[in-house]
């Protein structure tokens, strides 16, 4: 590096810090870090003070369940021929997100200058959005629409371009614009044009991060599910029009969280991007990411589960393709951990032959496997779970990865069923993840675990 290029990148930074932008300093191989906010921790809009372990983990549970149809559905249509569908169904082929299934928010920078936006942040959809200026027929929402008139960066997307046909569903506008219509699983909608504008995070522990273009979703009319705290959304998926996919090569195509304990509410998360988002150590463990359909979601391969050293074998395979079969998509805005019928009932039984506490009724009516321990607290011994991925990536999980406090003295397996054998889509839930630095690489194809401590991160 030149001195002359020294002296101009400081007073750069200084003018730059000067305008009171959260403004770049990007190097293609540093990492940067944001803040995710569990929507149930006092940091999120969400977050509700009379709130319960037990009530929150009952709504969690029908999220849980509502994000499984959403994904069984998708899966369904990717893999059905679109011009096998009648007109009706054709047009809802892509229905990808349910927006009020979300576990996490992040916020970021949008336009110039820069506008703060909070979002769900979801590792089950691709398309960023926010809600824009005009919003004629719109959701409610408490902090100010986008405005991109009021943005010099603002540009929109026209409708014959490759960055238009990357949308499930797109039209050419009045203007030639690029115009999408997100359908949603309940048939509430998301329409508005394709467009690009830079986008800033505020890094933690570090400089602020600016990406000077990147492909969202102004959207101009909604309906539906939405809540009135989330202003849009980031799709952190594997498909093309994700953060992840659009950032690529400048992140090498890794992002990486750490989630705390759920029971540590005012400690909060990492999503980590780049040379941050490197997993490594003794003890981490590799599984590959197995290329599924649609792309958004993360399939791996799940080989067995053991209980206490006793072992089964986990069947049904959703996408078969190349040697390992994607069987349990990872998702960190799924709670619980679904798994089959035939498998659920052998973790359950081998589960309850090895605690010797007594059985207990789920007050919730959600588990099927609680135990009373007001005799024991939390010292009672639980058996040892262990997931073993493809490539003999085992992943131990620990008690607070398995079992939840649905009531007063009253513990349960994690765990529910995603249907019959046959028919499920198993989920790696977020509770399993916890206390793990899971890492993605899309480039490599590969997944990391890392036992953890992420409250200390
Ligand atoms: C969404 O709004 C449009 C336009 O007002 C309306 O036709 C449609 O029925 C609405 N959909 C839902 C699910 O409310
Ligand atoms: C758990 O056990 C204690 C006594 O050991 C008992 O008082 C309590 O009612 C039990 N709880 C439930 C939900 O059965």
């Amino acid at each position: 590096m030149t001195y002359s290029f020294y002296s101009f990148a400081i007073s750069l930074f200084i003018f730059l810090v000067a305008t009171h932008l959260p403004i770049l300093s990007w190097c293609s191989d540093s990492g940067f870090s944001v803040e995710l906010i569990h929507r149930d921790s006092p940091k999120s809009p969400l977050y509700d003070p009379d709130s319960t372990p037990s009530s929150r983990i009952r709504v969690a549970a029908e999220r849980s369940h509502s994000r499984a149809i959403y994904f069984r559905d998708a899966i369904r249509k990717a893999r059905m021929s679109s011009s096998a569908l009648p007109m009706d169904e054709a047009n809802n082929f892509y229905s990808e997100i349910t927006p009020n299934t979300f576990e996490y928010l992040m916020s970021f920078y949008l336009g110039t200058p820069a506008n703060k936006v909070l979002a769900i942040a979801d590792t089950g959809s691709d398309l960023i959005w926010v809600q824009c200026v005009p919003c004629k027929e719109c959701y409610t929402q408490s902090a100010p629409l986008f405005d991109p008139q009021s943005s010099s960066t603002y540009k929109t997307i026209p409708c014959n371009t490759d960055s238009c046909s990357l949308l499930p569903q797109s039209s050419c506008g009045s203007s030639s614009q690029c115009d999408y219509q997100y359908g949603y699983g309940d048939k509430s909608i998301v329409e508005g044009y394709l467009s690009t504008e830079t986008i800033a995070f505020d890094s933690t522990g570090g400089r602020p991060v600016q990406i000077p273009t990147i492909l969202f979703g102004c959207t101009h009319q909604s309906n539906g599910t939405f809540d009135k705290n989330d202003a849009g959304l980031v799709g952190l998926g594997g498909g093309k029009l994700s953060l992840i996919r659009q950032l690529g090569s400048t992140i090498g195509s890794k992002f990486s969280y750490c989630l705390p304990s759920s029971t540590e509410t005012s400690t909060t998360s990492q999503l980590n991007f780049g040379s941050n988002a490197v997993v490594s150590g003794s003890n981490a463990i590799t599984t590959p990411l197995i290329s599924g359909s649609p792309d958004t979601f993360y399939f791996l391969s799940l080989e067995h589960i053991s209980v206490a050293g006793k072992t089964i074998a986990v069947g049904n395979p959703i996408q078969a393709k190349e040697s390992a079969q994607g069987n349990i998509i990872i998702d960190s805005g799924t709670t619980l951990t679904l798994i089959d019928d035939n498998t659920l009932q052998y973790v359950e039984s081998n589960v309850k032959s090895s605690i010797s506490l007594p059985q207990v009724q789920d007050p919730n009516g959600v588990f099927n496997l609680c135990f009373n321990v007001s005799e024991t607290g939390a010292s009672a011994q639980f058996p040892e779970i262990t997931f073993q991925f493809f490539g003999g990536a085992s992943v131990v999980l620990q008690q607070s990865n398995a079992f939840v406090e649905a009531g007063q003295n009253i513990l349960c397996l994690a765990m529910i069923s995603s249907g019959a054998t046959a028919d499920s889509i198993n989920i790696f839930g977020n509770i399993a993840q916890q206390n793990f630095h899971i890492g993605y690489n899309l480039a490599a194809m590969q997944l990391t675990f890392a036992p953890t401590n992420c409250a200390t991160q």
